[in-house]
């Protein structure tokens, strides 16, 4: 697990559409995972500009998003299917065929989450995944307790998760209760995995995924088994970690054939 920590969001996410657009460079087909929420809204911004100023093409691009709120169409201004369109994928030459989100509005819940696992591998799988985190430390929406090997499935939120989210519902009580989300196993499939996490109120949560035990019940900690799992912070995101000062003396001393953020 790298650790690196920058002043700011918006350094972070420039630094992170840099590393993105290297990859691209290396493989027009790039697989990404892609995350909601505000965390990446910067890191978009920055992949938009980039595209208008045609430094990256994105038309052999796939996506995949990790999740999505169930029952909620796809033209509601709260589903990350609109979330998506709005902040990125109308924003950019995508092709509108490679980008996947779990079918909120799916009969067959459990036949779908398979072939939308099917659909991951068909691509190669992904290469790379964006996650954020949530306050009490899911990825997707993995709650505490997911099991660390789940697939994509339906899950509940927690009454804390709801709660976070109800900011950005118009009716506070209208947060769905159940969700789509790829599974601690899927998402730990992909090749390089990247975290973001900006703010004081996500300290404690990364505290825990970086420094302490790994456990279901802090469901990002699975990334301490990720061979390729980058945790990209703002200082105030990393104020609690006690080990800091190691991590900054690590990316300052990196190798110069390392390829990184
Ligand atoms: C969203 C997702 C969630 C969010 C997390 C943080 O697709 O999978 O895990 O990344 O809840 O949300 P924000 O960024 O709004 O703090």
């Amino acid at each position: 697990m790298e650790v690196i920590i920058f002043k700011d969001q918006q350094t972070a996410s420039k630094k992170i559409s840099a590393f993105i657009k290297a990859k691209l460079q290396k493989k027009k087909g790039l697989v990404l995972g892609m995350a909601t929420g505000k965390t990446p809204l910067n890191l978009y911004e920055e992949l938009i500009k980039k595209y208008e100023k045609g430094m990256m093409d994105f038309k052999d691009v796939s996506t995949f998003n990790l999740d999505e709120y169930y029952g909620l169409n796809s033209e509601d201004k709260n589903s990350y299917c609109y979330y998506m369109r709005e902040n990125l994928l109308k924003k950019i030459n995508i092709d509108q065929e490679n980008c996947h989100i779990p079918n909120a509005n799916s009969q067959d819940v459990p036949a779908h989450c398979l072939q939308y696992e099917q659909k991951i591998r068909e691509k190669g799988g992904i290469d790379i995944q964006i996650l954020g985190i949530g306050s009490e430390g899911h990825i997707g929406f993995n709650e505490p307790a997911s099991s660390l090997v789940s697939r994509t499935r339906m899950k509940t939120l927690t009454q804390q998760t709801i709660k976070d989210n109800s900011i950005y519902f118009d009716d506070k009580k209208s947060v769905p209760i159940h969700v789509i989300t790829m599974g601690l196993g899927t998402i730990m499939e992909a090749k390089e995995i990247l975290l973001m996490a900006f703010g004081d109120s996500k300290s404690e949560a990364i505290l825990n995924t970086v420094e302490g035990p790994l456990t279901s019940m802090v469901p990002a900690s699975i990334l301490q088994m990720h061979p390729k799992a980058t945790i990209v912070l703002d200082e105030k995101a990393a104020k609690q970690l006690k080990r800091r000062e190691y991590y900054q003396w690590v990316y300052n001393n990196r190798p110069s054939w390392q390829i990184g953020i």
